[in-house]
C-alpha cells in the first residue's frame, strides 16, 4: 500500500534556473509577466532570480528589478552565492534566500570558483547573519546523487553537507539531482536518510529531467516523505555549469500527476501553461511537456 501526503507545495523555479541559461537576454518585463502569471497560477512558492556575478551568468543580471518589482505574494526566494550576493538581496528587500553548494569539489570548482570546503565556511557567518535578521534560508544542495564531473556521490558525504547547513540554521534543504541521472530506488534511500537525520527542517526534491526519471523520482521521493518538490514550467531550466543537463521536471506534469493521485497542490495546470505561453517565444528550447503538448492541441 502506497503512502502520500494529502497536500504538496510546488516551488516553481522556471524564472531562476529555468532562464538561467538562455544565451539570448529575456528582457525584464518578459520575466515580470512570468512571475506574474505564474503566481495567478496558484503558485505560493518561487525562486525568482539570482545575485549572482553578471559575468558568469549575464541572464541573471536584473536580479534587483526583478526582486523590486515582484509583488511579493508567498515565498519568493533569490539565489546568492556568496556574502555580496547575500547583501544585494538583502538591500533589494528580499526576505527568503537560497544559497547553493553542491556535494563535490570539481563541481563547485566550475559553479562557484571553490571547492566545497571553502564555500561552506564562507557561507556560516552569512546564514547565521541572514538567520539573526528573520531571513527564511534554503540552502540548495547540488550534485547530491551524480557529479558530472565525478559520477556517483556517496549519500554520507550528503548526509554531511546538509548536517553544516542544518548546523548554522538553515530552514530548509533542497537537495538536487542536478544532472538528472538518479532513479527512483537511489531517490527513495537517499530521502529517507535524510527525513530521519533532519527532522526539524523543510526538505525539498529538486530534479532535472534529462533522463525523464523525474516523476519517477518524484513518486519515489513521495513514499519517502517528501511533500515539497522544485518544479519549472515549461521544464526549462538547467546549469549552465552541469553540461549535459536538460531542464528541470515540468511543473504542468508534476501538478497533473499529483492532481491524479488525490493530492492537493492549489496549483492550476491549464493556468501554469498560460504562463508557458508568455515566455514560449523568449527561449530558445521548444516545450515539450506533456501537459503543455495537450494544452496546445486544445485537450486540457
Ligand atoms: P569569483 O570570480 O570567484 O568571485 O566568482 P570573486 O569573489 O573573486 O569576485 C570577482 C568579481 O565578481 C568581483 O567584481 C566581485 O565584486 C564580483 P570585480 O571586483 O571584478 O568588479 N562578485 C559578484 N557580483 C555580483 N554578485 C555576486 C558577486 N560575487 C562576486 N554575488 C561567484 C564567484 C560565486 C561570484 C561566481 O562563480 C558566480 O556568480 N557563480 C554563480 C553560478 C551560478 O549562478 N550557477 C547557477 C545556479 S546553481 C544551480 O543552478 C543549481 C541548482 O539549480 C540546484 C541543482 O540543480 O543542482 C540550485
Ligand atoms: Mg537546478
Amino acid at each position: 500500500m502506497f503512502i502520500l501526503p494529502k497536500k504538496v507545495t510546488i516551488i516553481e523555479v522556471g524564472p531562476r534556473d529555468g532562464l538561467q541559461n538562455e544565451k539570448r537576454q529575456v528582457d525584464t518585463d518578459d520575466k515580470l509577466a512570468f512571475i506574474d502569471r505564474l503566481q495567478q497560477a496558484g503558485i505560493d512558492e518561487m525562486e525568482l532570480t539570482s545575485f549572482v556575478s553578471p559575468k558568469w551568468v549575464p541572464q541573471m543580471s536584473d536580479a534587483k528589478e526583478i526582486v523590486t518589482q515582484t509583488t511579493k505574494v508567498g515565498r519568493q526566494f533569490v539565489l546568492a552565492p556568496n556574502e555580496k550576493g547575500a547583501q544585494l538581496a538583502l538591500e533589494a528587500g528580499a526576505k527568503s534566500i537560497a544559497v547553493f553548494v553542491g556535494v563535490s569539489d570539481s563541481f563547485n570548482q566550475k559553479n562557484i570558483n571553490r571547492p566545497t570546503k571553502d564555500a561552506v565556511l564562507a557561507l556560516e557567518p552569512v546564514i547565521k547573519n541572514m538567520k539573526l535578521q528573520n531571513i527564511f534560508v534554503r540552502a540548495c544542495i547540488s550534485t547530491a546523487f551524480y557529479c558530472p564531473y565525478e559520477g556517483k556521490i556517496n549519500s554520507k558525504d550528503v548526509q554531511s553537507l546538509c548536517a553544516d547547513f542544518v548546523s548554522m540554521g538553515v530552514d530548509e534543504l533542497s537537495v538536487a539531482d542536478t544532472v538528472g541521472r538518479a532513479n527512483p530506488l537511489e531517490c527513495y534511500e537517499l530521502f529517507m536518510l535524510l527525513k530521519d537525520t533532519f527532522s526539524d527542517v523543510l526538505l525539498t526534491a529538486h530534479f532535472h529531467d534529462t533522463r525523464k526519471m523525474a516523476l519517477a523520482n518524484i513518486f519515489a521521493s513521495l513514499q519517502a516523505g517528501i511533500d515539497r518538490f522544485d518544479t519549472s514550467a515549461g521544464g526549462l531550466g538547467g546549469c549552465p555549469f552541469a553540461p549535459g543537463a536538460t531542464g528541470n521536471v515540468a511543473t504542468e506534469d508534476v501538478v497533473h500527476m499529483l492532481d491524479t493521485l488525490g493530492i492537493q497542490t492549489g496549483v492550476d495546470v491549464k493556468k501554469v501553461c498560460e504562463a508557458i505561453d508568455l515566455i514560449a517565444p523568449h527561449v530558445s528550447r521548444p516545450i515539450d511537456s506533456g501537459m503543455y503538448r495537450l494544452y496546445k492541441n486544445g485537450q486540457l
